[in-house]
């Protein structure tokens, strides 16, 4: 049978845990809350019940920024991602911003792609890992 599959909104406290466990699990866990998370709005997916992947969509300025996008290291690899970034994207559509924007692991550019993100010239070093700044223009 298909597996239940649902995208919903979430609350700031439910991303932590797969934050903190896939993308900072030698930080502590209070690395991975962001002050901005009161302000942001989240994102998760969930099959049979479970989060299994999580995106948080920050806007300012007339524009939006998504950040600490995860999925559970044993559900990767499944298309959830994609999924819930479609979701993110047409979410973000609804919005009226000028632009979307990402600092993108340099290793995840080609996945962004898929998106309609394009690498910036903005590139920069964070805690040992190389990041590029990668954005989609859409017009009003
Ligand atoms: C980036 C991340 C969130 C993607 O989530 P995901 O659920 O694995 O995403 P998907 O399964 O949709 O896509 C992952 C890969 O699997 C492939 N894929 C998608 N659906 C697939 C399927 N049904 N069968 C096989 N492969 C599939 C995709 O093409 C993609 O390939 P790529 O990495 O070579 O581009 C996840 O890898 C992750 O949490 N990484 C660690 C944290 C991180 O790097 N976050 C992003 C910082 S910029």
């Amino acid at each position: 049978m298909e597996k239940q599959i649902i995208l919903k909104e979430i609350e700031a406290s439910q991303t932590w845990q797969i934050r903190h466990q896939v993308m900072w699990p030698d930080k502590p866990i209070d690395y991975v809350k962001l002050d901005e998370d009161k302000k942001g709005m989240h994102f998760g997916l969930e099959v049979e019940g479970k989060l299994v992947s999580i995106v948080s969509l920050f806007v300012e300025n007339g524009e939006a920024q998504f950040r600490k996008f995860a999925t559970l290291e044993e559900e990767q690899g499944k298309g959830y991602g994609s999924k819930l970034l479609t979701h993110l994207m047409d979410a973000v559509a609804e919005l009226g911003v000028t632009r979307v924007w990402c600092n993108a692991r340099a290793n995840k550019t080609t996945f962004y792609n898929r998106f309609g993100l394009k690498e910036t010239r903005n590139q920069f070093s964070k805690g040992g890992l190389d990041y590029v700044i990668m954005e989609k223009r859409l017009i009003h």
